[in-house]
């Protein structure tokens, strides 16, 4: 069954140490016990040594939002110095991880090949993934995104058990518009959220929801899930302040109705 709640992801990257993290997380809570998001599910991704604290304030304060790690290692255990496996994050409350963010695998050198095995691992135990994926400006000049994105979601999810499809959401993030205020425009956005659709129900997975992000702030959130039809949002600098993290969510809820 298709899940079209809309879905909005704050992505803290590397910043906000673990009181830092505490804070925003009860501000989040704060703002939305004055004003709930109706419709729209909301994750934070805090760095890996906020997620206990977080995941402590989410569950004591009944905050309605789930916690996600920015990566994981495939491996179970053993000899991965500076790493972190499933089950580590699964025992802090952790439910959701970030697979293949676009600067692991440009800064840190995950491959295609890692990108499908973290996301096998990811879903195995039981975590639910975010699969992102995008393409660099040289790319998008060439006119070649299209073909860019469908080998990373290919190769990341051929072949990928069916018992896991549930658990899969994939993030377009085209590299060019992350951090930079250059964001996608809606109808680059709906064209490439077409795109991965179609792509998507050509490796079983017609029902996974698909987010955009970029540059996604208050102001363009509204007419990016409107007309961008995306169904929500991996947000990087808009989500570490609650209001405007709260103002893409409340976006999603007015637009909840719009069906793809
Ligand atoms: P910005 O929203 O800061 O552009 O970051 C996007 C991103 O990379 C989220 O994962």
């Amino acid at each position: 069954m298709a899940n079209l709640k809309p879905l909005v992801i704050g992505n803290w990257k590397m910043n906000l140490d673990f009181v830092e993290a505490v804070h925003l997380g009860q501000q989040i809570g704060v703002l939305l016990k004055n004003r709930p998001s109706e419709h729209t599910e909301i994750v934070v991704a805090p760095p890996f040594v906020d997620l206990r604290s977080v995941a402590s304030i989410v569950d004591s304060e009944r905050i309605p939002i789930a916690v996600a790690a920015q990566h994981v290692n495939a491996h179970e255990n053993g000899a991965h110095t500076g790493e972190v496996s499933t089950s580590m994050l699964k025992r802090l409350g952790v439910t959701w991880v970030l697979v293949g963010h676009s600067e692991r695998r440009a800064l840190y050198a995950m491959d295609d090949a890692v990108v499908a095995l973290t996301l096998r691992a990811a879903v195995r135990s039981g975590l639910k993934a975010v699969l992102c994926v995008g393409e660099a400006l040289e790319v998008r000049e060439d006119g070649d995104q299209d073909e860019w994105v469908r080998h990373q979601l290919r190769s990341a999810l051929d072949g990928l058990d069916e018992r896991f499809t549930e658990q899969i959401t994939v993030a377009y993030e085209p590299i060019w518009a992350i951090g930079t205020g250059l964001t996608a425009d809606a109808e680059q956005v709906r064209a490439m959220m077409t795109h991965v659709r179609t792509v998507l129900a050509t490796v079983k997975l017609p029902d996974a929801r698909v987010l955009y992000g970029g540059s996604v702030n208050a102001d363009n959130a509204a007419s990016l899930v409107a007309e961008g039809r995306a169904d929500g949002f991996l947000v990087g600098g808009a989500s570490l302040k609650a209001e405007s993290f709260l103002a893409i969510i409340q976006a999603c809820d007015d637009c909840y109705d719009l069906k793809r």
